[in-house]
C-alpha cells in the first residue's frame, strides 16, 4: 500500500518575463516505514518537490497539474486549516538552510515551544519541556541547546535541532532535504546513520534528498533520480547503484567515482577531502524531447522531439529513456 502519491505534478515559477518548469509530471509513490532518496543535480526540482508536498511553495510558484494523494485526500486541495493539522503532525521537513530554517533572534526553546504548542496546545509546560529533552535526545544532542541562540551552534548541531524539531509531533513521513550538505563529512556521516537509525526504530517514512549520489545509496531503500524537472529512473537503491539504466544515472556515478578517487589521493595527502559537487549541468530551455537529449551520447533524432516515459524494466525498476523504451 502507498503511503504517499505523487500523480502528474508539474510546478513553475514566474521569474521576470520567463516560466521556469520547475517539475514536469512527477510521479512516483512512498511506501510506508521505506526510506526513499531522491537524487539529482543542483536545480533538478528536489526541493520544489519537497516545498510543493508541504504546500510551502514561494508567491512566485504554480502548481500546473497534478496531486499529492496522503490518506486518501489530495494535499493540493486542502484548506489552510487543513494542511497545518498535516503539517509537523503528519508530514514534516528538515529543510535544506538550518541558518534560514532557525530564528536568528529566537532562543531554541521558544522556537520548538512554539511549533509544539502550535499543534498540541492543550500540553502543560512540563510535558513541553519533556517532549522537547526526548526528541533533542533522539537527535543525540544535549538539551542545553535550548537556552543558545542559532548563532551559537555548529553546522552540524543546528541540523540536529531541526531533526529535533521534525520529531515533535511524531510525523508519518519526514522529509530531509539535503540534511548533510555543507557540513564536514564526520557529522554527514554520524547524522545519516542516526537519521537512519531513527528510521527504523521509529518506523516513520522518510524521504532524503540529495545531490550526492552516496548520500542516498547508504541511506535508502529505494531511490529517485531527477533530471531537469523529471523523474527519469525510479528503483531499489542497490539496483540502480549496481545496475543503473538511464545514461544521466550511469553518468552521476562515473563522476561519483571520480571524486572517491580523488578524494582518496587527497586523503593520502593530507589536504581538505571535503570536495565540493561537480556539477554535470541541467538545460531548462527543453519542454519537448528528452530532458537529457543535449548531454546523451546515446540521443537521436527521436530524443529531440519525443519525451520517453517512465516504463518497468524488471521488478520495482522504472526507467525513462528510449533506450529501453523503443
Ligand atoms: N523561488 C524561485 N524562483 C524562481 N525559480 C526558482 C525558485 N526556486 C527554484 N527555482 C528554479 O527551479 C528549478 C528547480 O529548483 P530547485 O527545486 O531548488 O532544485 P534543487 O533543489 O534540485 O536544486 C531551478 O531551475 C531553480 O532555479
Ligand atoms: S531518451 Fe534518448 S536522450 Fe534521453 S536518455 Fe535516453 S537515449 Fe539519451
Ligand atoms: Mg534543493
Amino acid at each position: 500500500m502507498n503511503l504517499l502519491e505523487l500523480n502528474e505534478i508539474s510546478v513553475e515559477y514566474q521569474l521576470g518575463k520567463n516560466n521556469i518548469l520547475a517539475l514536469s509530471n512527477v510521479s512516483f509513490s512512498m511506501y510506508p516505514k521505506e526510506i526513499l532518496g531522491i537524487l539529482g543535480e543542483s536545480g533538478s526540482g528536489k526541493s520544489t518537490l519537497a516545498l510543493t508536498i508541504m504546500r510551502a511553495l514561494p508567491k512566485n510558484a504554480r502548481i500546473i497539474g497534478g496531486e499529492v494523494i496522503f490518506n486518501g485526500k489530495n494535499l493540493l486541495n486542502l484548506s489552510e486549516d487543513e494542511l497545518n493539522s498535516i503539517r509537523w503532525k503528519e508530514i514534516s521537513i528538515i529543510p535544506q538552510n538550518s541558518m534560514n530554517s532557525l530564528s536568528p533572534v529566537h532562543k531554541i526553546r521558544d522556537q520548538l515551544r512554539d511549533i509544539l504548542l502550535l499543534h498540541e496546545p492543550k500540553l502543560d509546560e512540563k510535558e513541553v519541556i519533556n517532549i522537547m529533552e526526548e526528541k533533542l535526545r533522539l537527535a543525540n544532542i544535549s538539551e542545553d541547546v535550548l537556552d543558545k541562540f542559532p548563532h551559537q551552534l555548529s553546522g552540524g548541531m543546528r541540523q540536529r535541532i531541526l531533526i529535533a524539531a521534525s520529531l515533535l509531533c511524531n510525523p508519518e513521513i519526514i522529509i530531509a532535504d539535503e540534511p548533510t550538505t555543507g557540513l564536514d563529512v564526520v557529522t554527514q556521516y554520524q547524522i545519516l546513520k542516526e537519521l537512519k537509525n531513527l528510521q527504523s526504530a521509529k518506523g516513520f517514512s522518510m524521504m532524503i534528498i540529495s545531490h550526492d549520489i552516496s548520500v542516498i545509496s547508504n541511506t535508502s531503500h529505494r531511490t529517485v533520480v531527477m533530471y531537469g524537472g523529471k523523474v527519469v529512473e525510479i528503483g531499489p537503491s542497490d539496483s540502480v547503484v549496481e545496475s543503473p539504466l538511464h545514461p544521466y544515472t550511469r553518468m552521476l556515478l562515473e563522476v561519483q567515482m571520480e571524486i572517491s578517487k580523488k578524494t582518496q589521493n587527497e586523503l593520502h595527502s593530507r589536504t581538505n577531502f571535503n570536495k565540493p559537487h561537480k556539477s554535470v549541468g541541467v538545460n531548462f530551455t527543453h519542454h519537448s524531447g528528452c530532458p537529457f537529449v543535449q548531454r546523451c551520447p546515446f540521443a537521436t533524432e527521436k530524443c529531440k522531439t519525443e519525451a520517453p516515459t517512465l516504463l518497468k524494466v524488471n521488478n520495482d525498476h522504472y526507467v525513462s529513456c528510449f533506450l529501453f523504451n523503443k
